[in-house]
């Protein structure tokens, strides 16, 4: 390899990275290499990835539209598929319209970058994700944070930067815990502030979505419960007719394919004609910390699908993670910057698919590795 100072940089970054135990790496997904492993490391939480009725909406998608959108939604990448995803998604939540994403975290990254600049303030739950954070530094907004989930903190902000707006996470995807979205509303109300709210991974398992609003803005995303992928932002026309008008990531990039628009359609519809799904996730969930309860395992105090099991330290994670596979089991190794320092921890989710067998047989394990 040809000798430069960036090499340099790199290759002794990556020394320190696995010195500390933070280096990252890809591995095939146990489909491929090994099937007898099971899964509770992703965020199909409701199963739908591999369902049948997915399976054929998406054929169907690919046959009405091909498989690509071609352009980008401003030249000829907008179909009918785009339209009525954005469409049914504004009438389950109570939005006034709705722009549709590659990703959540280029939905999150725009929105962010492309609404506010040097004049506003942002002010976020400390918990807040990687594509938020990104969205801000792009914006030049004067930044600010509040201790997770604490009113009190958010108050505070809030009364000395009135007009600003308020960022936080449904369910909070690394420890599971919900943000008190009333009472946040309530404040944005007396602030004059906006509400953003990231729900990745609450839309298609919460009743918030039955709630009505809870929110001004509302990215939700379809690569967790709703098992595709791609994400939406839903909110005031105003917005997103600016988004429309202004967003680099929307107006410069090819647009979400209109067969995976037509598949989260078909998804965001089963969400709502199977609700059976939903019972046995919270079935799992309840049977799971019952589990853990029986063998002394120390939970947080989540009721969603992530159930964090705190380690601490980044290699013990890894180890742990790397024995569970070997016995059977996949589960998140999750270590800082994605979490605060010397709070590495398992990352256990659990879906509507597991049986209370592999329930019990996760648990006996992490019991005899922690
Ligand atoms: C809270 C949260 N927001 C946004 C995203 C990004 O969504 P996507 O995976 O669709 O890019 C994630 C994904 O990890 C997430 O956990």
């Amino acid at each position: 390899m040809v000798s430069h100072p960036i090499l340099d940089k790199i290759s002794q970054r990556m020394q320190q990275l696995n010195n500390d135990g933070l280096l990252r790496k890809r591995k095939l997904s146990h489909d491929n290499s090994n099937p007898s492993v099971i899964d509770f490391s992703h965020n199909d939480y409701l199963g739908l990835a591999s369902a049948n009725e997915m399976v054929d909406a998406l054929t169907q998608g690919a046959t009405i539209y091909g498989v690509g959108s071609k352009a980008s939604p401003l030249v000829s990448g907008y179909s009918q598929a785009h339209l009525q995803l954005e469409q049914s998604l504004c009438e389950l939540t109570g939005h006034e319209a709705g722009l549709l994403f590659c990703s959540g975290f280029s939905a999150n990254q725009a929105l962010i970058k492309t609404l506010f600049d040097a004049n506003n303030v942002v002010i976020a739950d400390k918990l807040i994700h990687a594509s938020i954070i990104d969205g801000v530094r792009d914006s030049g907004a004067v930044f600010k944070r509040f201790k997770h989930n604490d009113l009190d903190h958010a108050k505070q902000l809030l009364e000395r930067n009135p007009d600003s707006v308020v960022i936080t996470e449904s369910v909070f995807s690394m420890d599971g815990d919900k943000a008190p979205l009333k009472s946040l509303q309530l404040l944005c109300q007396q602030y004059n502030s906006l509400l953003v709210v990231d729900d990745a991974h609450g839309f298609g398992v919460t009743p918030t979505q039955a709630n009505g609003k809870f929110c001004d803005i509302q990215v939700v995303t379809f690569g967790k419960a709703l098992g595709c992928q791609g994400a939406a932002i839903l909110g005031p026309k105003a917005v997103i007719d600016f988004m429309v008008a202004q967003s680099r990531q929307y107006i410069y990039s090819t647009a979400l394919s209109p067969a995976s628009a037509y598949l989260a359609l078909a998804a965001v519809k089963l969400t709502q004609e199977q609700p059976q799904r939903l019972a046995a996730l919270n079935a799992n969930i309840a049977e799971f910390r019952q589990a853990c309860g029986k063998n002394n395992i120390e939970l947080t105090d989540s009721t969603t699908a992530i159930q964090p099991v705190l380690i601490g330290d980044s290699n013990k994670t890894v180890l742990i993670a790397s024995k569970l596979f070997d016995l059977g089991f996949a589960v998140g190794a999750i270590r800082p910057p994605t979490v605060p320092a010397g709070q590495a921890r398992l990352r256990i989710t659990i879906n509507a698919q597991h049986s209370q067998h592999d329930i019990a047989e996760l648990v006996c394990v992490i019991a005899t590795l922690i």
